[in-house]
C-alpha cells in the first residue's frame, strides 16, 4: 500500500485553503545515502526533513522495518535481513507537498574462497601450461578485478561485466609457455571487489601462492636405453670389422712370407 494515496488529497485541499504557498520549500534526507551490506545484514538509517512541523513521515521498504526513535523531524530506523538489491524511500510531507528520497541498497559477497590451479604442475621448459583462478559466489561481478600473479609481476587483469542476479563465480585464465624463470617464483591470485561507488570500500583477498616446476627437457629413459643399445651394437660392429680387417692383414702378410720364401 502506498502511504501517499491516504494523505495526498487532504493536504493538499489544506495547503490549497488553509495556507497557501507555505510547505513548498522543504527538503528530505537520509542517511547513509548509499549502502552496501553483506546478505542478511541489517543498517540502521535515518530519515530527516528541514520542515519544521511534517504532517507524516516514514520509510517505505519491503524489506522488514523497526523503528528506533522518532522525532518531528526525524526518524531512526532499522532495516534488518536484507537479502538482495533493493531501493528504500524516505518520504515526509509538509503543508501538502511531499518529498520523499531514496537509498540504492545492494547486497554484496565478498571473495571468500580463492582457487587457483596450475595445470601441469610439472612442465618442461618451451612447454604450456595454465594458470587458472576461479571465486566462487561474489557479486557484484562489475565491481570485481581479478589479477593473476607471478611473483609481483601482473600476468592478466580481469574485469567482468555483472548481469544476472545470482551470485554466481567469476574465473581468469592465463596461458602460457614455460619459462626458467616461472620456477623461481610463486604465482597468486588478487581480488579486488572495489565497493566505493555503492557507499562501501575496497575488499581484497589473495589467494595461497602455487609454485611451477619447470625442468629442462631431456631425452626419455626409451631414448636413452635405445641409443646405448645402438651405440653399443655399433661399438661390436666397429670393433669386429677392425678386428677382421688386422687378422686379415696378418693371414696375408704370413702367406706372402711363404710365397716370397718359394720365390727364393
Ligand atoms: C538523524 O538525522 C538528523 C538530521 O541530520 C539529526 O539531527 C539527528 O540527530 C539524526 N538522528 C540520529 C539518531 O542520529
Ligand atoms: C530473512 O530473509 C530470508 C529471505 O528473504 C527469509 O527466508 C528468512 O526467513 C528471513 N529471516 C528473518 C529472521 O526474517
Ligand atoms: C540508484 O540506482 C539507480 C538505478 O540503478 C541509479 O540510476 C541511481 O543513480 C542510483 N542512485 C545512487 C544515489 O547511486
Ligand atoms: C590491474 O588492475 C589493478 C586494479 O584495478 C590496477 O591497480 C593495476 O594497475 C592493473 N594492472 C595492469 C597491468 O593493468
Ligand atoms: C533480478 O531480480 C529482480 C528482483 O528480484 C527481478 O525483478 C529481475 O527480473 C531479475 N533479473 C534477472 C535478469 O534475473
Ligand atoms: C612461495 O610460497 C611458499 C609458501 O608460502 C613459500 O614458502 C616460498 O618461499 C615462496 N617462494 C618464493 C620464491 O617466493
Amino acid at each position: 500500500m502506498s502511504p501517499f494515496g491516504c494523505w495526498g488529497l487532504p493536504t493538499a485541499l489544506l495547503a490549497l485553503f488553509c495556507c497557501p504557498g507555505s510547505g513548498e520549500e522543504f527538503e528530505v534526507h537520509m542517511y547513509p545515502e548509499q549502502l552496501v551490506v553483506e546478505p542478511g545484514g541489517s543498517q540502521v538509517v535515518n530519515c530527516s526533513t528541514s520542515c519544521a512541523n511534517p504532517n507524516t513521515g516514514g520509510l517505505e521498504t519491503t524489506l522488514s522495518k523497526t523503528l528506533i526513535q522518532s522525532k518531528p523531524q526525524w526518524k531512526q530506523f532499522l532495516v534488518s535481513n536484507i537479502s538482495q538489491d533493493t531501493v528504500v524511500h524516505c518520504y515526509f510531507s509538509c503543508f501538502g507537498s511531499q518529498k520523499l528520497k531514496s537509498l540504492n541498497v545492494s547486497v554484496f559477497y565478498p571473495p571468500k574462497q580463492m582457487l587457483l590451479k596450475i595445470q601441469p604442475t610439472w612442465v618442461a621448459v618451451g612447454k604450456s601450461f595454465t594458470v587458472e583462478c576461479h571465486v566462487p559466489d561474489v557479486k557484484p561481478l562489475e565491481s570485481l578485478t581479478l589479477t593473476l600473479l607471478r611473483g609481483k609481476e601482473t600476468l592478466c587483469n580481469k574485469t567482468f561485466t555483472g548481469e544476472k542476479n545470482d551470485t554466481q563465480g567469476a574465473t581468469a585464465t592465463h596461458k602460457g609457455m614455460a619459462h626458467r624463470e616461472d620456477g623461481r617464483h610463486n604465482f597468486s591470485c588478487h581480488a579486488r571487489l572495489d565497493l566505493r561507488s555503492r557507499g562501501g570500500a575496497i575488499i581484497h583477498r589473495v589467494s595461497e601462492p602455487q609454485m611451477l616446476k619447470v625442468y629442462e627437457p631431456t631425452p626419455d629413459n626409451q631414448m636413452v636405453v635405445i641409443i646405448s643399445v645402438a651405440s653399443v651394437l655399433l661399438f661390436l660392429f666397429v670393433t669386429s670389422i677392425l678386428l677382421c680387417f688386422i687378422l686379415g692383414q696378418h693371414w696375408r702378410q704370413r702367406r706372402m712370407g711363404a710365397y716370397g720364401v718359394q720365390d727364393a
